[in-house]
């Protein structure tokens, strides 16, 4: 083994929450290296988040296509070329992973491009030679999950990686798992003219969102043709001539060009060195870590999809700044999961931020609990983007609101004001003081308030 080279933080992959590390370390004055085996971006940006939403919008138009006639438009919709859909996810891939490089070079982090292992505490391995660090970062990410006796093949039986780069519409799909990739591509496919099923066990879509958001959305998914089973087991998947055959434990039989598995995705922690290192894995393989996001190994630090909670790209960017600054001796605030937004990008989209109801029912009682209901056929904007949904508030009676739910078109951009409400703890009545530009959807939020606050002005009562 070579004579180590040192630096004051190596970050152990190269994705969203391991970027943000090294970027902000690099800030201040550290420095840094990064590691990475594939591409800097990680799977956010070249295998998930990015390139999905990419096929979310291409849906979208390819819908506005299809209904123009809705808005007094004639147009004639020819199909979808799944080649140029391609190439116009990928170059939008390829131009933020270009911006990313530059921003590695002008931030001066050293990017080494391999395979890395942790080796002990302030120590890590990339192809035979060693790098000596102050402080780990550990940032190795997530990859697709699948139920025991199923195979990814990545033919027949695909997870999200594969469906992301299809080179053709399936004639038909069945969805394992109805939570947000399954729901997500459910909706993409379906726009693009594919026979869909969704198959969920649990009682609905989307379960860890308000019942009521699941509920508009399998409503909306049943209207467009997609055939969704909740409460549904699934038992197997055989191959066959034309695809696959999934049989539930019902024993209903779903013939269908491709399944695809979205049960949830697993950190990426065997292998690595992190065991052998004594850091400390909880039973499902997420590093254990405390308040600070460190591990049980001395300057180790964890962060991302590798730590229990919500795998999402942006608590990996907060977990990484966080990170950084307490590297830094900056005392930053510990990130909680329980403020972090959430957004499903279907149609309709889903967007939430704090507690559901049933989740304030359980803390406070149902007696503390307020909620209501506002409807998008009162907002102008919505009805002029032709878009059904609602906003529903939940609030401590004579309190602050603890969380808001959406759904409809766009409403994933109106996440960021409901998630100011939750933080700052603010009460309706200083929310209704608010004035919200018209007619935009952000209005809707600002009615909710009002009506919450009883002054409802475009809803009675
Ligand atoms: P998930 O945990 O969101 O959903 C998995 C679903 O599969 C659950 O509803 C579960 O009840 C169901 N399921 C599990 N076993 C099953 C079985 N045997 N039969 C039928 N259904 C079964 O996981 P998903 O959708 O794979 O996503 C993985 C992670 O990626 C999530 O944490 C998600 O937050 C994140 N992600 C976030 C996105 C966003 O923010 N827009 C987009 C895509 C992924």
């Amino acid at each position: 083994m070579a004579e180590p080279s040192s630096f004051d933080v190596v970050v152990l992959g190269g994705g969203s929450g391991g970027y943000a590390a090294a970027f902000r370390a690099a800030e201040l004055g550290r420095n840094v290296a990064l590691v990475e085996k594939d591409k800097v971006g990680g799977t956010c940006l070249h295998y998930g988040c990015i390139p999905t939403k990419a096929l979310l919008h291409a849906a979208e138009v390819a819908d506005l296509a299809r209904h123009s006639e809705q808005f007094g438009v004639k147009s004639t919709f020819e199909g979808v070329d799944v080649t140029a859909v391609n190439a116009y996810k990928d170059g939008i891939v390829s131009r933020l992973h270009k911006g990313l490089q530059g921003l590695v070079k002008a931030n001066k982090v050293t990017l080494i491009e391999g395979a890395g292992r942790l080796a002990g505490p302030n120590a890590v391995d990339v192809d035979g030679t060693r790098y000596a660090a102050e402080h780990v970062i550990l940032a190795t990410g997530s990859r697709a999950r699948s139920l025991p006796g199923v195979e990814i093949d990545g033919h027949k039986v695909i997870s999200s990686y594969e469906a992301l780069t299809l080179d053709r519409i399936p004639a038909s799909v069945v969805v394992l798992g109805g939570g947000v990739i399954g729901v997500e591509f459910a909706s993409v496919w379906r726009s693009f003219g594919s026979e869909v099923t969704i198959v969920e066990a649990l009682p609905r879509l989307l379960p860890v969102e308000e019942e009521a958001s699941s509920k508009a959305v399998q409503r909306a998914f049943r209207k467009r043709g997609i055939d969704v089973k909740t409460g549904a087991r699934f038992s197997g998947v055989e191959h066959t001539d034309a695809g696959v055959s999934v049989t539930l434990e019902s024993g209903e039989k779903i013939d269908a060009e491709l399944l695809l598995v979205a049960v949830g995705r697993g950190p990426v922690t065997e292998d690595l060195g992190y065991a052998e290192s004594g850091v400390e894995l909880d039973s499902g393989g997420f590093v254990v870590t405390d308040e600070r996001l460190r591990t049980s190994v001395s300057g180790t630090y964890a962060v991302g999809d590798i730590v229990a909670g919500l795998q999402l790209a942006h608590r990996g960017f907060a977990h990484g700044i966080f990170v950084a600054e307490d590297i830094a001796g900056l005392a930053p605030v510990p990130v909680q999961d329980a403020g972090i937004p959430r957004v499903t990008y279907s149609d309709p989209e889903v967007a939430s931020v704090g507690l559901t109801e049933a989740q304030a029912t359980e803390r406070l009682g149902a007696e503390k609990v307020q909620t209501l209901e506002y409807n998008l056929a009162g907002n102008g904007k919505s009805q002029i983007l032709g878009t059904q949904g609602f906003v529903k508030l939940v609030r401590e009676k004579g309190g602050a609101v603890l969380g808001v739910h959406m759904v409809g078109a766009r409403v994933g951009e109106l996440i960021s004001e409901a998630q100011l409400i939750c933080a700052w703890e603010a009460l309706p009545d200083e929310v209704a003081q608010l004035i919200h530009a018209h007619p935009t959807q952000s209005e809707a939020l600002g009615e909710a308030h009002l009506a919450l606050a009883g002054k409802p002005l475009h809803v009675h009562g």
